[in-house]
């Protein structure tokens, strides 16, 4: 069975791509390497001792796009994770992240539109929620105006993957709605990889703590929740690429009940910014340097997620906990330096 995983050699897209060949899949992975480098296809065979096909091409050059689809007729399903997905960066180079995030997506479903089998994992984001209400979460929140051009791509691209498959029942599709994907592979062969100066939370505490960066700046600590700091659901990456295994497998079985689901991906915890580091501190039997500072633009209070929809209809549970989460981090720190 043929599983095209775009962005494969991506934070979440490498870790998927390990969970897919464990259940035996045949993976063909393309990126572009704007943001993911070839040594992660050695962390991934490390792991599986299966090498994944890569093809490294560019999903805006929809030629390439097309000649792709034509040798790979066999693709059984497509795990798309090709996207920018810094939301800062989006703020000050908006086309860039209209182009790259939604022209990729509409060529690579035109593409998988002609296959006989066209099953498709979206990579959403809770971002599409904007600062919701009601917490937890759930996926028939509504759906706020975006706070960023990223948020927007994601949101776009919901719409466009709903009115393809609204005249097209061929089409089977799931979105999934990550909230905040952390740590790394229990091996510390594939992990989080950012670059340059990270915008996250987690590769900006293990920087610090290993010395890379001087301080964490806390940005705010006068929110409205129990310590004054932002609350986000911080769910294993591990955790997220097993539920793209079984978001897949369920489409490939037509398990779905529609032929475009959304599923939201999170612990349906919420941690504050101090809690994660305490958490941190506590795992890696070190004091972090951190400030406060004043709040980051943009920043939502609070979000974290129901999880009941996946727990139910894809019986998928996060198995890790949030100190595990940290722990693996650390573990994939302390091997990057
Ligand atoms: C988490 C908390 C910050 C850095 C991200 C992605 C978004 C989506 C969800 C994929 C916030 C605080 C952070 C720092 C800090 N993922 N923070 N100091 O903003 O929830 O969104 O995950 O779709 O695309 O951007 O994650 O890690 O940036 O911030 O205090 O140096 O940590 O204020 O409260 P965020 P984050």
């Amino acid at each position: 069975m043929k599983i095209l995983v775009t962005g494969g050699l991506g934070f979440i897209g490498s870790h998927t791509v390990v969970e897919l060949q464990n259940k035996g899949y045949q993976v063909v992975i393309i990126d572009n390497l704007s943001n993911a480098s070839l040594d992660v296809l050695e962390g991934v065979f490390a792991i599986t001792g299966r090498v994944p096909i890569f093809e490294k091409l560019d999903l805006k050059d929809k030629s390439a796009v097309q000649a792709f689809f034509k040798v790979h007729q066999d693709i059984q399903g497509i795990i798309h994770f090709a996207a920018n997905k810094a939301v800062g960066e989006s703020v000050v180079n908006p086309l860039m992240y209209y182009e790259n995030n939604i022209n990729t997506l509409v060529y690579v479903l035109q593409e998988l539109t002609k296959l006989k089998v066209s099953n498709f994992i979206f990579s959403s984001s809770c971002t599409v929620y904007g600062q919701a209400d009601i917490m937890p979460i759930a996926e028939t929140a509504p759906i706020k105006p975006a706070e960023s051009p990223y948020g927007n791509t994601k949101q776009i691209g919901e719409e466009i993957i709903q009115d393809t498959c609204n005249i097209n029942a061929k089409l089977n599709s799931i979105a999934l709605r990550y909230f905040n994907p952390i740590g790394a592979h229990e091996s510390a062969k594939i992990g989080e990889l950012p670059i340059g100066v990270p915008q996250n939370l987690i590769p900006y505490i293990t920087q610090t703590a290993i010395g890379l960066r001087d301080q964490l700046s806390v940005f705010g600590n006068d929110y409205p929740t129990i310590d004054g700091t932002c609350v986000r659901d911080y769910i294993h990456v591990v955790d997220v690429a097993k539920a793209h295994v079984v978001a897949l497998q369920r489409l490939l079985d037509h398990k779905n009940q529609t032929n475009f689901e959304v599923f939201n991906l999170g612990t349906g915890t919420g941690s504050t910014v101090l809690e994660v580091i305490k958490a941190f501190e506590k795992v890696s039997n070190t004091k972090l340097n951190y400030k406060i500072v004043d709040r980051r633009p943009g920043d939502v209070v609070s979000a974290f997620a129901d999880t009941s929809k996946a727990n139910l209809e894809l019986g998928w549970k996060a198995e890790h906990t949030l100190e595990q989460a940290m722990l693996s981090s650390w573990k994939w720190q302390k091997v990057l330096k």
